[in-house]
């Protein structure tokens, strides 16, 4: 057998006439793990999906283990042990644990299925993951970090020769992604060739043996990861663009700003306990925790999503009971969701359409909405924060992943919402972009506004906040202030109670 196990050779495939690959070349060794990176909409899952028969190729060549192979759907590619852990979850909601990881290869017993042989092996899985999830559970009632969890326990639960993980970890924590790295290595040794697409740079250095930079569609450079730095990365992803702010820049701000919230012991549903805050006008609140720390809860308790169960809200000094969605946008608060496909997008409707729907009270005249206005509003915010759309009327579907969250941010902004709620904002976007959203961040509370933002990124929340909250088992345990955050390392600590 030779070196490689799959090459590509000159793919090109273009979407309505837009051209989103470009000639592109690559080549997995046997064994290896091999990162793509390169900023939002650059290519890299069209890559793969072109690879496992998702999308066909407009031109071009693939040979796996020397035979060319042209899958013309999903199945197929599985059926060959080509596997993919997609950005976009494929998880069905309304299925099981069980018949999530065995759909379309159930196991049968005779003319039925063999629901017992299932669950044991999905159970096996789990455990070999240290997930305790009820096997039995639908898929809805989870969190996004555990679908995505089950997502890749999918993938690993027939023998694979090529696995692609499209933004494995985008809602992993850092002890998951431990794990999942754990299990990386383990595939590894036993043979299976690994394609790794991510945004998070530090990981891709430990994990990867390759890098590829693929850049608007263009291959621009593979090396060997160990001849890479991060900067290095960065500059041959964004070219002559290169520019990244990430450092924690000192905001003018006023003397005794006054109180935008004050949250009173909290109580929600057994996730949240006794948790007490307060976020200042122009001030930016991190939250750190790990995964079920109570810090989405905390979040979604606030836009009248989970009922509060005890405790008190006040918005600039008034008590404002929140019970529900609208009392929370009535007083000024968005919520920007960490999952954009279950809860910020309506996939199936255009960039523009999807604006809109935040939009609604600012651009309804008397009676008739004013669609100049609309379109107006909607290109302004596309060019603001540089969402790459063929056209304001494009699918949102059709948008790439880090786009779509743009979308959802850009949406809310527009709202002007006093208080704006961040959940992961830059889950899945590229780290030009990063800097970018973290700009539009800071200036928007730089307006007098308040933010709170939750997120697994360390060095983002070290980045923007004026103080981080950590949480810990439902519970706030310590608020470090600018002087507290000296390292990445003292906030991991924190946040492992
Ligand atoms: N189904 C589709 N229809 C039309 N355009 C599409 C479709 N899928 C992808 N595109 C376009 O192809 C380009 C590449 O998208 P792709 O999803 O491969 O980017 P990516 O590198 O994975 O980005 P991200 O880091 O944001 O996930 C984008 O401009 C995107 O809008
Ligand atoms: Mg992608």
């Amino acid at each position: 057998m030779g070196e490689y196990v799959l090459q590509m050779r000159n793919i090109v495939k273009s979407f309505y006439g837009n051209t989103v690959l470009n000639n592109v070349d690559f080549d997995l060794k046997r064994g290896h793990v091999h990162a793509i990176v390169g900023g939002n909409g650059a290519g890299k899952s069209t890559l793969m999906k072109i690879l496992t028969g998702v999308y066909t190729k407009d031109s071009g060549e693939i040979t796996i283990d020397g035979i060319r192979c042209d899958f013309s759907n999903y199945n197929d590619a599985n059926a060959a042990g080509v596997r993919m852990i997609f950005q976009e979850l494929s998880v069905v909601p309304t299925l099981t644990v069980t018949e999530n990881i065995f759909l379309n290869h159930e196991y049968k017993k005779g003319m039925f299925l063999d629901d017992k042989k299932m669950k044991e092996e999905a159970e096996a899985l789990l455990r070999r993951f240290d997930l305790e999830v009820p096997v039995d559970e639908k898929i809805c009632n989870l969190s996004v970090g555990l679908c995505q969890l089950i997502e890749i326990v999918k993938a690993l639960s027939r023998q694979a020769k090529v696995l692609v993980m499209d933004e494995p970890t985008a809602s992993l924590t850092a002890n998951e992604v431990t794990r999942l790295f754990d299990i990386v290595h383990n595939l590894k040794a036993s043979g299976v060739s690994i394609v790794y697409i991510s945004h998070r740079m530090n990981e891709i250095l430990s994990i990867a043996d390759e890098i590829t930079v693929l850049r608007d569609g263009s291959h621009i450079i593979t090396e060997d990861a160990k001849n890479l730095t991060i900067n290095g990365i960065i500059n041959y992803m964004l070219g002559e663009s290169a520019r990244h702010s990430f450092e924690y820049h000192e905001r003018p701000r006023r003397e005794n700003p006054p109180v935008m919230l004050e949250v009173e012991n909290l109580c929600v549903d057994n996730l949240v306990k006794d948790v007490s805050f307060s976020v200042n006008e122009g001030e930016i609140t991190g939250i750190a925790g790990l995964m079920g720390s109570g810090r989405t809860e905390i979040l979604e308790a606030l836009f009248g999503i989970r009922k509060i169960q005890k405790g008190s809200v006040k918005i600039q000094g008034r008590p404002t009971p929140i019970k529900n969605t609208r009392d929370a946008i009535n007083a000024g608060i968005a919520l920007v969701p960490e999952d954009r496909r279950r809860e910020g997008l309506v996939l199936l409707h255009t960039v523009k359409i999807n604006m809109l729907i935040a939009l609604f009270r600012r651009v309804t005249g008397k009676v008739l909405i004013d669609d100049a206005k609309i379109k107006n509003l909607t290109r302004i915010s596309v060019e603001e924060l540089n969402i790459k759309t063929h056209g304001i009327d494009s699918l949102i579907n059709s948008l790439s992943g880090g786009n779509q969250q743009k979308v959802v941010i850009a949406k809310w902004l527009k709202n002007d919402p006093k208080l704006l709620l961040l959940d992961e904002p830059t889950a899945g976007i590229d780290i030009g972009a990063k800097g970018e959203i973290i700009k539009i961040i800071e200036d928007y509370a730089q307006k007098g506004n308040s933010v709170i933002v939750v997120s697994s990124e360390i060095p983002e929340l070290m980045a923007m906040c004026d103080k981080i909250i950590v949480m810990v088992d439902g519970r706030l345990t310590r608020v470090l202030t600018r002087n507290d955050m000296l390292s990445e390392e003292v906030i991991q600590h924190a946040i492992q109670g």
